[in-house]
């Protein structure tokens, strides 16, 4: 709507069309990942793919590594349109009042890449979208990020390893109690701050996909990984409602284009960006990589699956059982 009286106004000023257009939109989008991470590649992609679809009419500015606002800030950024495009981790839209997105935080509720694409591409994932648009935000996509480990200075191959630790998570209530059903002891904290709290020991340890435990250099401050998988973390895409409708509808329709394609690309190069995030961990030979049993993967199972009843009043029993119908969990089945 902006843009449309802008370039009303700036017409009736005796500017021409042609010269009013070479003005482009400009489009921030800030992350706090590295750029050589899933979701910084895929928002170069998205940046590249826009520019050139829109022919320049559109120029989109990407932000990484918190550079231009971190976790918190960004959300509200984006609210008040000081920020036009990110994509924070699922595990982040508690705050907003969203409280269903947490329910991608549920330990082993995915056995992988498939069965969470059956919920972030179907049914389920456009509902979950659809939540977004009451706070004023259009959610525009899911890219997959990965599965966790846990890590610290001292081993963890059973769940009592955990026990009295100090444990970064991100801002969700499931990772608060997935921690705290392990006695571990949770701190919520910016991941612009992780780095810096695991060198000085203000937490023990955290829990991440190798490609951001890599890319943030974590692996120099955390003598053990365990590749438990025992969580998901991925992300929406999201844009300011108002922003996104009041674009031209030629230029929305190209953006569309850039962003489905986008998603694709991140989509395929998640799992092989955490594969080779996870080769170079090993090959540094700062972090010992654990990878559990089968029995102690189990234990790590049967101790992190409850989580999913204790949370059910917060995320939605209805909600974890349309999960669980997609992708075949059963809890009973530990
Ligand atoms: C985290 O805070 O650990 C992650 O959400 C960071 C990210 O965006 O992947």
């Amino acid at each position: 709507m902006k843009i449309r009286a802008l370039l009303v106004g700036l017409v009736a000023v005796g500017l021409s069309a042609a010269a009013v257009a070479a003005e482009p939109i400009v489009i921030k989008f800030s992350h706090v990942v590295a750029q050589d991470t899933p979701k910084g590649k895929a928002a170069e992609k998205f940046k590249a793919l826009a520019e050139q679809y829109t022919n320049g009419a559109v120029k989109v500015e990407v932000y990484a590594n918190s550079t231009l606002y971190k976790d918190k800030e960004e959300m509200e950024a984006l609210q008040l349109g000081a920020v036009q495009l990110l994509a924070p981790s699922l595990a982040k839209f508690g705050p907003l009042g969203v409280r269903e997105f947490e329910v991608f935080d549920l330990p082993y509720i995915f056995d992988g890449y498939e069965a969470l694409n059956k919920i972030t591409q179907g049914a389920v994932g456009q509902q979950l979208l659809a939540k977004l648009e009451p706070k004023g935000i259009r959610g525009l996509a899911f890219w997959d990020n990965g599965f966790k480990s846990f890590s610290a200075n001292t081993p963890i191959h059973k769940p009592e390893d955990l026990k009295g630790k100090k444990m970064r998570i991100q801002s969700s209530k499931v990772l608060e109690e997935q921690m705290r059903e392990v006695k571990s002891l949770p701190q919520v904290m910016a991941f612009s701050e992780v780095y810096q709290a695991l060198q000085t020991g203000v937490v023990d340890g955290t829990e991440n996909p190798h490609s951001n435990l890599y890319t943030q250099k974590m692996h120099e401050v955390q003598k053990h990984m365990t590749l438990t998988d025992h969580g998901y973390l991925g992300y929406a895409v999201i844009t300011n409602k108002k922003f996104w409708d009041g674009l031209p509808a030629e230029v929305r329709t190209q953006l569309d284009k850039a962003m489905a394609e986008s998603t694709v690309y991140a989509n395929q190069i998640a799992k092989e960006e955490n594969d080779k995030s996870l080769a170079a961990v090993r090959a540094s030979g700062k972090t010992e990589v654990y990878a559990p049993t089968a029995e102690e993967k189990a234990a790590f199972k049967k101790a992190l699956v409850p989580v999913h009843k204790k949370m059910e009043s917060r995320i939605g029993a209805e909600l974890i059982q349309s999960i669980y119908k997609e992708t075949g969990f059963d809890p009973a089945k530990l």
